[in-house]
């Protein structure tokens, strides 16, 4: 490095030298513990981000980081080509904790989920019901990720103007609504995709009677259900997944964020009948399924399926809307979403609040314009909660 580089903090160096495709806060974090991150400046901030719904265990969990050294004095790879111990143990318990799911499928992040969860469908409807049956049915408000073919189904002008083409055949429905999703689907749809809660579209659950007519709708036309529990998956509403809530099962899921405790991973889990269209050199990837990565996730889904471990969740959700709600203030116009993951809709830019939390150190996101996500590490305690919203509280004083 040059003396000038040398002298340069984190934040001078990020604007010089990084593509500036986020804006971030004027602090730097470099330390966590339990729901609390630390800035650079020894200061600390109660997170209710979790690295956008990533870190359900929190910081500094002893357990994962001993499996993160045990596994760190081995190979850290071995690719796909070759069998390994941890993939294939993580698999069997994901298995053990889906009831629709007969097989697993290793990625590295949502989006690329659900691209192979779009590859699968498009190639099941192939081999079944040949040519001509390869659309792909997404909803208004949905979010399911920045490659082009997660794009293609994420109807947000802003991200996808600047990038087309797009990959073509995605239609679009009204979410929670069955009607519109019956004009949209028919015989010509592989696969509808569908998030059991909206996440980034402002935390939006899908209701009982829309899921229903999801799976009637995808049987009548032989097509796949796939949920897209990126965000809401994996104990984040207090059930390891989200879509438990309904009593339909999907065709395919698709899992990433929280799974490994913060690395790199995603999951596509499938029945039987979608898994047996695909064989050797249908679909890969380098990196999924890596030793390190499959035994953190091993650790998270063993400690999250644990269901003591999804009744706390539950319950801290519960008490968190309830204390939301309390607040009075006239700028809170609903609280909506399930266990710990929450949307307070607000009539007021929920920008600004972001930035007033910074200051009062509290990690806020927003979820669209005007409304507030919460999704903090799924371990934040009661007495956490009970500081989230009195500082919470403070802030929409201030702002308002
Ligand atoms: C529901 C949903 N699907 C897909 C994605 C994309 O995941 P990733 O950012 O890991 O590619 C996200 C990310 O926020 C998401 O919330």
């Amino acid at each position: 490095m040059t003396k000038e580089r040398t002298t340069m903090n984190p934040i001078q160096l990020e604007q010089q030298y990084l593509v500036q495709a986020y804006s971030r806060p004027p602090f730097v974090l470099e330390n966590g513990e339990g729901a609390w991150l630390q800035d650079s400046a020894g200061k600390r901030y109660l997170d209710l981000v979790a690295g956008i719904a990533v870190n359900a265990l929190g910081y500094g969990d002893p357990e994962i980081a001993a499996t993160i050294r045990e596994m760190a004095a081995r190979p850290l790879h071995y690719s796909n080509l070759y069998h390994s111990e941890p993939m294939a143990r993580l698999a069997a318990r994901l298995v053990d904790v889906t009831p629709f799911a007969d097989r697993v499928h290793y990625q590295n992040s949502g989006a690329e989920c659900n691209e192979a969860a779009f590859k699968f469908a498009r190639k099941w409807a192939r081999e079944h019901y040949g040519e001509g049956k390869s659309d792909i049915v997404a909803f208004t408000g949905a979010f399911h990720g920045r490659t082009m073919g997660a794009l293609a189904a994420t109807p947000r002008p802003k991200y996808q103007e600047p990038y087309r083409p797009l990959m073509p055949g995605v239609r679009f429905a009204e979410f929670n609504n069955p009607d519109s999703a019956a004009e949209v689907i028919d015989d010509g749809v592989c696969a509808v995709i569908v998030e059991p809660i909206q996440g980034e579209g402002g935390i939006h659950p899908a209701d009982d009677a829309f899921m229903v007519a999801l799976r009637e709708l995808t049987h009548k036309h032989n097509a796949l259900l796939i949920f897209d529990e990126v965000q809401c998956g994996v104990g984040r509403t207090g059930r390891f997944w989200a879509h438990e809530a309904y009593g339909v099962l999907p065709d395919m899921l698709c899992a990433a964020k929280p799974l490994a405790a913060g690395l790199p991973i995603g999951v596509v889990l499938v029945t039987e009948r979608v898994a047996e269209i695909i064989h050797p050199g249908d679909h890969g990837t380098t990196f999924a399924g890596g030793p390190l990565v499959t035994a953190v996730a091993d650790v998270v889904v063993r400690r999250i399926s644990d269901p003591a471990f999804l009744k706390r969740v539950e319950q801290t959700g519960a008490y968190f809307k309830e204390r939301i709600e309390e607040i009075n203030s006239p700028h809170i116009r609903e609280v909506r979403g399930r266990g710990l993951m929450l949307g307070v809709q607000l009539d007021i830019p929920a920008g600004p609040v972001v930035n007033a939390g910074y200051e009062q150190g509290l990690l806020l996101l927003n979820a669209g314009p005007d409304v507030l996500r919460i999704i903090p590490p799924l371990i934040i305690s009661q007495a956490e909660v009970d500081i989230a919203v009195e500082r919470l509280s403070a802030i929409l004083a201030q702002v308002g």
